[in-house]
């Protein structure tokens, strides 16, 4: 990277937390300020810079945060940003504070604000992934979404030591809004009999009939991963299954400890990876573009295609199912 002076590089993290996070910050932070840039820490996403909220980044500021779960610097989904109005006085406060670069660490939300805050103000805007749902189109995967799985297979492990014990079938809703990537990681890796995700339409009589055909080969309890955008949720889907079996069926909720935690090894260093690339890009004079990684290689996608979202679901989870639950 080649060195600047005086440039204003302003950074924030915004819409849900994801583990990871702070290794961003802490990345971006110390890579603009090695290339010569005045970091400015902007709290809680949008509306710091609507409240003109921030805090000078030094080196130190951003020390002993690589292995810390939530954000430093704060985070909200901004109502006031969402209007015509919220952009505009975003727009003029940037301007104001001479900042040339933003730095936005999120996910479709914070990058659909960032589209229409590039209509009014002319500086350079990079995203960092930053969203446990693993919902953006054109990277591999995002910050926060391998320690959100590893949470809930954690959980699931422990739901199956009482599941067996008690012979019961569970439903587990994990998050990921109206996506099932963590749905499709979590209910591979915890060994679950069935995982209902948003992209496929959910069959609840061929679902009840294949738990049926599963207790018949002597499955005395399962674990049924479901994603919270599935229509009517866990809760939905129990309900249905035991008007149509008489069945027990529990629910869990795995809910926002899933936000939570220390992040994984690999999404500190997927964070780390991402926010030098970031700075790069601003170096190299990009904008209005995601700062992400495809087949491991470093990529910059535009905002419009980043938000389009992953729809696309491996056919192999499908194939693979049919042999793991028998
Ligand atoms: O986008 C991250 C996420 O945790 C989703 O999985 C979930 O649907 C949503 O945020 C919850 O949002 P909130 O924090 O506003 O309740």
């Amino acid at each position: 990277m080649k060195m600047t002076s005086a440039k204003v590089l302003g950074v924030m993290t915004s819409g849900g937390d994801a583990p990871g996070m702070n290794a961003a910050l802490r990345s971006v932070t110390r890579a603009a300020l090695g290339t010569g840039f005045h970091v400015l820490g902007f709290d809680h996403g949008y509306e710091g810079i609507l409240r003109e909220q921030f805090h000078q980044l030094d080196s130190r500021s951003v020390s002993n945060i690589v292995q810390r779960g939530g954000t430093i610097l704060k985070t909200a989904r901004s109502a006031e940003f969402m209007s015509l109005d919220g952009v505009k006085k975003a727009a003029a406060n940037l301007q104001k504070l001479g900042v040339n670069v933003m730095v936005l660490i999120g996910g479709d939300g914070t990058f659909r604000g960032a589209v229409d805050l590039g209509k009014f103000w002319s500086g350079q805007i990079i995203g960092i992934p930053g969203t446990i749902d693993n919902d953006l189109a054109g990277t591999d995967y995002t910050i926060g979404f391998d320690t959100a799985v590893n949470t809930a297979v954690e959980a699931i492990d422990k739901i199956r030591d009482t599941a067996a014990s008690h012979e019961r079938f569970f439903l587990v809703e994990v998050m990921g809004r109206h996506c099932g990537q963590i749905a499709l990681e979590v209910g591979i890796a915890g060994g679950a009999e069935e995982i209902l995700i948003p992209e496929q339409r959910v069959d609840i009589h061929r679902l009840c009939e294949r738990l049926r055909a599963g207790r018949s080969r002597g499955k005395t309890s399962s674990i049924i991963v479901v994603a919270e955008g599935v229509d009517g949720g866990a809760a939905g889907i129990a309900e249905q299954l035991r008007k149509l079996s008489q069945n027990e069926y529990r629910v869990v909720i795995l809910g926002y400890i899933q936000r939570g935690g220390h992040p994984s090894a690999k999404d500190r260093c997927l964070a780390t990876r991402l926010g030098f690339h970031a700075v790069h890009a601003a170096l190299n004079g990009e904008s209005g573009k995601m700062a992400g990684e495809a087949g491991g290689k470093p990529v910059l996608v535009p905002f419009h295609i980043a938000i389009k979202g992953k729809r696309h679901v491996d056919p192999l989870y499908g194939r693979m199912m049919k042999f793991l639950n028998l």
